[in-house]
């Protein structure tokens, strides 16, 4: 019986190691370095006391294990570690003063109104991620709202930092990606259904309902990134070499012209 009870025990501890290194090993983002560091540039004039910056004191006006740069501290380690957070060498961003923080920090709003979809791929990307939401600085997670005009295509693209987990929350997509020995992975979606398109690989989205379509999205990634196939293909700058495009994709200068001419009416 005892031993049982201890076999099970050291079986449920093994999946929970074993679940804890998945954890680990899928985050995108690096772990954040101190409770919050909402981007920007806000600032108290620096204190009068000495505080030290490495300072996690619950009783301290700072947010938990935050290093607020220029506490007073003259010491050259607090010196450097000060600068790297002034100049936010971690994230490329400055941190807010967390005693400037509040709700509002950490809320972001709009996106209930649909985007444009009044474009020729008929769909349109609201992505909200550190950029547009200073509060996701350093949390290692982004969001998007996609709309879809009946047709409406997201075109084959890829998300260089982030895995991308879609729910339809209204519609009907053609969705899928490509694995790396070229495999299509694709399905269609009806209203509820999420879909996983993993990190760096090729995928799409499509309305193939009769009504507009509707998805949310969810990174593991503050900054997920976006690279357009065809538009990193033929439309780089400086561009690839005709003779480049030619043998890769057996065109000739005619169809590189007329691909190129097209990209330029889909301004995506
Ligand atoms: C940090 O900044 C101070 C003043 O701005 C400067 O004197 C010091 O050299 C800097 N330290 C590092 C490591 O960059
Ligand atoms: C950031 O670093 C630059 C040097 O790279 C320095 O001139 C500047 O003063 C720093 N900014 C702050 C706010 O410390
Ligand atoms: C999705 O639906 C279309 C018709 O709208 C059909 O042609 C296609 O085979 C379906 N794809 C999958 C993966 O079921």
């Amino acid at each position: 019986m005892a031993k049982a009870a201890a076999t099970n025990l050291s079986n449920c501890l093994a999946i929970l190691a074993v679940f804890a290194i998945n954890i680990s090993g899928s985050t995108a983002d690096p772990d954040p370095l101190q409770d919050v560091c909402v981007a920007g540039s806000r600032h108290h004039p620096p204190p009068s006391s000495k505080t030290n910056v490495y300072d996690e004191d619950p009783t301290s006006k700072t947010a938990g294990g935050y290093v607020f740069p220029g506490h007073g501290s003259t010491d050259a380690t607090h010196m450097a570690a000060s600068n790297a957070t002034t100049n936010g060498t971690l994230t490329g961003v400055v941190c807010t003063d967390p005693r400037l923080l509040s709700a509002a920090d950490f809320t972001f709003q709009g996106l209930n109104k649909a985007g444009n979809t009044h474009n020729t791929l008929g769909s349109s990307v609201t992505a909200v991620n550190a950029k547009t939401f200073p509060g996701l600085n350093t949390l290692g997670i982004s969001f998007a709202r996609i709309d879809f005009a009946k047709n409406g295509l997201n075109p084959p693209h890829v998300h260089p930092r982030a895995t991308e987990v879609l729910f339809l929350l209204e519609g009907d997509l053609s969705v899928g990606f490509i694995a790396g020995d070229n495999k299509l992975f694709s399905h269609n979606l009806t209203t509820g259904d999420l879909f996983v398109f993993p990190k760096g690989l090729i995928h799409f989205q499509q309305n193939i309902g009769n009504k507009n379509a509707i998805s949310i999205s969810a990174f593991n990634s503050q900054n997920p990134g976006v690279q357009q196939i065809v538009e990193a293909v033929f439309a780089s700058h400086p561009s690839l070499p005709d003779e480049l495009l030619e043998l890769a994709f057996g065109l000739n200068k005619e169809a590189i012209r007329s691909i190129e001419i097209d990209l330029k009416s889909l301004s995506i």
